[in-house]
């Protein structure tokens, strides 16, 4: 546990959600609550609302919604965790990692890192403005100055202590940068030297706009192709995912592409396409899918066609895929990476890739398809069985009816054959786990009473309104008494509150919940407008429809089970039930 509930409810109070919001938009006063437009999807009116009392945001067009920490998360696109990290400094909290020495210790010395690395980067970059034969090399391979500007590509010079040399006078020492990845040391002599020597390099850059570590390309032939940083105290391979620090910044971000190198990302950004990445190498890790997810659900995998590339395509979507994200697969004909493919073809024709850009499942069953013959009887049943074995993970039926009459005919395979195989399949997996969970909720919908459901919404919205009405309200009425889950979970954190005399905003109730779904339901429910009138009426009349619908969702279930007693001939049973029926009716009015 990084926070404690005291630390996070002092996180809170202590970010004032108008004052945070104000420093990203433009907010206006209407009513009690401010509004803006929606910073989360495009709009032309405002439907983006802010209210002080409440301290939660919601967003009337697009349903997004939450306290102060859901709206750092969304807008700087952070986990939890970080958002409160944010915030705690914003507000001059003061958490237990910084007293701790050694947390204090790697803190600095990631900070002068990243000074070395940025000072590193601008000396890369100048030498490639003093040098024709790099800049040659770049403009030659179709890069544009605005782009290796953006970039910030350099050049590190063919010599073995330049950097170190201007480094040092700049007070930098070796050791230090020796620790940040540029210098390498001789190990007998004990003497550094610069690692990147004679290569175009590019700087790598993490969200927060450090530099945190360098790829160096070669101008030939000669290996290896590229040299990177090695892993610092700043930089884990695998951590990161290169011109991120750009992507995010884009608004109404629909996908996001991948690539696999820094020439195919420049590329695509110097032509036009602005949501592409690239993971730097082939071996996809689960920390780049998270990361990928933070930003956008829908990735589109744009891997070379090579074998190794299709390799790590298919590695890479089972990641992404693990990950929760929509993946889809770009596919380009073959010997072609993005790079070359969109200086040959020009941006339409990428975008036309992107547009045909195959889903997963349509994705796999396309590599199973490769290179075989319909007409050969061996390569039917080849496909038979591979096509089945995808399709045996996919839970809706529907869909895999779809699939099983596209591509039965397509291949000229029979269609009982592959359900066969199918059934044959999923037989098989039966003893695993079942998928099919059914998760009850507290009370079947079908059960639920018109009018309940907004009582409750407008009673928890009451409690927090006017927090001193809540004791009473718990004394009149139980948490058990909600017919929704939620309703009975946020009823229960309202109650305990109050009986420890204590009071809780709705901000502080959407942070009890750490699914993102619910948190949303919570800012969903608390952004509702009380009814015009007297408060004291509302909560009565409500509190009586809550009680009222309890009493004849009971007499449902009883008069249910007393029709079942009778049936079975357990007839004194079921008069039983009669008596408590009736009991129950007169509490109706
Ligand atoms: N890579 C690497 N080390 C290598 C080769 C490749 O780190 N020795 C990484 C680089 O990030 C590179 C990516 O893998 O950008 C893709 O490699 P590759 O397809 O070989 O290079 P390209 O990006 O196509 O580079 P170029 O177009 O300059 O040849
Ligand atoms: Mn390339």
């Amino acid at each position: 546990m990084l926070f404690s509930e005291e630390k996070v409810s002092e996180i809170i109070e202590k970010n004032d959600i108008v004052d945070v919001v104000s420093e990203y938009m433009n907010l206006k006063k209407s009513g009690s609550n401010y509004s803006s437009l929606c910073p989360f999807h495009s709009e032309k009116t405002p439907s983006f609302s802010v209210s002080s009392p409440k301290q939660i945001f919601y967003c009337f067009g697009c349903g997004v919604g939450g306290n102060v920490v859901s709206f750092i998360q969304k807008i700087e696109r952070l986990s939890y965790v970080e958002a409160l990290r944010l915030l705690a400094e914003r507000a001059g909290v003061e958490l237990a990692r910084d007293r701790d020495p050694k947390a204090i210790k790697e803190a600095n010395e990631k900070k002068a890192i990243y000074r070395i690395n940025q000072e590193a980067a601008r000396f890369f970059y100048s030498k490639l403005q003093d040098n024709r034969m790099p800049m040659q090399y770049l403009t030659g391979r179709g890069l544009s100055e605005a782009v290796i500007k953006r970039f910030g590509l350099g050049y590190a010079p063919n010599e073995w202590q330049n950097l170190l040399n201007d480094m040092s006078k700049k007070g930098f020492s070796a050791a230090a940068l020796h620790q940040a990845g540029l210098l390498a040391k001789k190990e007998d002599a004990g003497r550094y030297y610069d690692k990147f020597r004679n290569r175009v390099m590019f700087p790598i850059i993490d969200l927060k706009g450090n530099v945190i570590a360098f790829g160096g390309r070669v101008m030939d032939d000669s290996k290896p192709k590229y040299l990177n940083s090695p892993e610092t105290p700043v930089f884990s391979k695998g951590h990161n995912i290169y011109a991120m620090n750009f992507v995010k910044k884009v608004a109404g971000l629909e996908n996001i592409i991948i690539v696999e190198g820094y020439m195919d990302v420049i590329a695509l950004h110097q032509f036009g396409v602005n949501n592409a990445v690239a993971s730097l190498g082939t071996a996809f890790t689960e920390h780049q899918a998270k990361l990928l997810k933070r930003f956008s659900n829908e990735i589109v995998i744009a891997y070379d066609s090579d074998l190794a590339g299709q390799a790590a395509t298919l590695k890479g979507l089972a990641i992404l895929e693990k990950a929760g994200c929509m993946v889809k697969v770009l596919s380009l004909p073959s010997g072609k990476d993005p790079d070359e493919y969109i200086r040959k073809e020009g941006l339409e024709a990428f975008k036309e890739r992107i547009k045909k850009s195959l889903p997963l499942i349509a994705y796999k069953i396309e590599s199973v398809k490769k290179g075989l013959d319909t007409n050969n009887l061996q390569d039917r049943i080849r496909f038979t069985k591979g096509f089945s074995e995808i399709l045996k993970d996919i839970e809706s039926n529907t869909e895999v009816d779809a699939y099983v009459k596209k591509y039965s005919k397509d291949m000229q395979v029979d269609e009982t054959a592959v359900y066969a195989e199918l059934n044959r399949l999923r037989d098989k997996n039966k003893n695993g786990n079942n998928k099919h969970n059914i998760i009850s909720d507290k009370k079947s919908e079908s059960k639920m009473l018109k009018g309940e459901i907004i009582a409750e919404t407008y009673l928890l919205n009451i409690c927090i309104y006017y927090f001193d009405k809540a004791k009473n309200i718990f004394k009149m009425i139980e948490p058990e008494d909600f017919s929704v889950d939620l309703h009975e979970k946020i009823a229960s954190l309202i109650k305990t509150k109050s009986d420890e005399g204590k009071t809780i905003t709705a901000g502080e109730i959407i942070s009890c919940f750490e699914n993102e779904e619910v948190k949303l339901q919570a800012a969903a429910l608390f952004s509702i407008e009380l009814p015009e009138g007297k408060s004291d009426d509302l909560m009565m009349s409500c509190i009586d429809k809550i009680k009222q619908s309890k009493n004849t969702r009971r007499i449902q279930e009883l008069t249910e089970k007393m029709n079942a007693l009778f049936q079975a001939g357990e007839k004194e049973q079921a008069n039983k039930l009669f008596v408590e029926i009736i009991e129950l009716q007169k509490l109706r009015k």
